[in-house]
């Protein structure tokens, strides 16, 4: 039986202010009028699966609005009242699942296009699943992008895992030419995920387990929550394991972080429109017009504007973290 994990504890801080703690950018409706999360269901329904949505006090509902809108019955959601990033939500699925169940954990916020591919490459990775594998998903990368992790690959087996490099070392690892972009998902056996997570974070086994006992209808209590250590799945069992697999994945897949890669890719499918300067406007409903500016975007929201330099997308979380503290 195969479980789709969803991680959607993000508040996509790049994205601001179109992305706000209450409503993360994968809660918007801004793909043909679908969420980045419904498309992430829908991806994985043919896997006919139960799912697990690690989420967050501020988001659940959001979560279960959508799976009651798509009908999906066979759900449970595990509340995080603080973040502690990926390796522990991923260890509740684990804990909580039957050793041999196969777990196809995945962001809530990426692209995925070319289903079929897509499909293919899930099958392929449950195959080696099945096997005990660590198994992750590879892109080919077209830059030394550092907000990446970087699989060294030799055929299906991994090297090395290296989460976001330094730019120097990225700019290798696409020169070498062995290297894929770490999608963010992952598929193991819920049996081989804990073993290798015992084997270098023994502590967060124990204190997840603990967070289990005490949960209540999903929602984590917040003492026990605490106790956990926050680390990221990459560096806590991916960077470590001498046991991980990759699939070559051949679709197409973005991670919508930032408003670079949100303009680009709704101007290619034709839902807003560029100037001939590289300018644009989002969820602005009024007339407006660039003159003598280029790679301008302007982001319109009822209670915030966002003025932005194409080029320094990945700043605006350092806006967001700024303003998060003065709240
Ligand atoms: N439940 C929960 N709790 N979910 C979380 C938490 C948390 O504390 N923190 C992050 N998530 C969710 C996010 O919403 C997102 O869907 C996913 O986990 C990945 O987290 P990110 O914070 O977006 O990770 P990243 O983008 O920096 O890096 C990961 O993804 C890259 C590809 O996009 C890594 O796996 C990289 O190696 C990878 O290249
Ligand atoms: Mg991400």
């Amino acid at each position: 039986k195969v479980k789709h994990v969803i991680l959607s504890g993000g508040v996509g801080s790049r994205l601001w202010p179109l992305s706000r703690k209450t409503k993360p950018k994968q809660y918007l409706d801004l793909f043909s009028g679908k969420s980045l999360f419904q498309l992430c269901v829908e991806r994985n329904d043919f896997l006919n699966p139960k799912v697990i949505v690690v989420g967050n006090s501020e988001n659940y509902q959001l979560s279960r609005e959508i799976l009651t809108k798509l009908g999906v019955e066979d759900y449970f959601e595990v509340i995080e009242a603080m973040p502690k990033n990926t390796a522990p939500a991923i260890a509740f699925a684990a804990l909580m699942s039957e050793p041999d169940d196969i777990l196809l954990v995945t962001p809530s916020d990426h692209l995925i296009e070319n289903e079929v591919l897509y499909q293919k490459s899930v099958y392929k990775a449950i195959e080696l699943a099945k096997n005990n594998k660590l198994v992750t998903f590879g892109i080919i990368p077209s830059r030394a992008d550092t907000a990446y992790g970087y699989i060294e690959a030799n055929g299906e087996d991994v090297v090395r895992f290296r989460e976001k490099p330094a730019k120097e070392l990225a700019e290798e690892f696409l020169a070498n030419g062995n290297f894929l972009w770490n999608s963010g998902m992952f598929c193991f056996k819920a049996s081989a995920f804990l073993e290798e997570l015992n084997m270098y974070q023994s502590e967060m086994v124990d204190t997840v387990k603990n967070a289990i006992v005490s949960m209540k209808g999903g929602f984590l209590d917040k003492t026990s929550n605490s106790m956990i250590p926050s680390i990221s799945v990459d560096y806590a069992v991916m960077e470590k394991s001498h046991n991980i697999a990759v699939v070559h994945s051949e679709f197409r897949w973005s991670d919508m972080g930032s408003f670079d890669a949100l303009a680009d890719h709704l101007a290619e499918k034709k839902e807003l429109e560029l100037d001939a300067n590289g300018n644009f406007a989002i969820g602005c409903n009024r007339f407006i017009s660039f003159v003598g500016v280029s790679n301008v975007i302007l982001v319109e929201t009822p209670d915030a504007i966002l003025v932005l330099d194409k080029d320094s997308s990945q700043d605006v979380k350092l806006l967001f973290e700024k303003l998060d503290k003065e709240d």
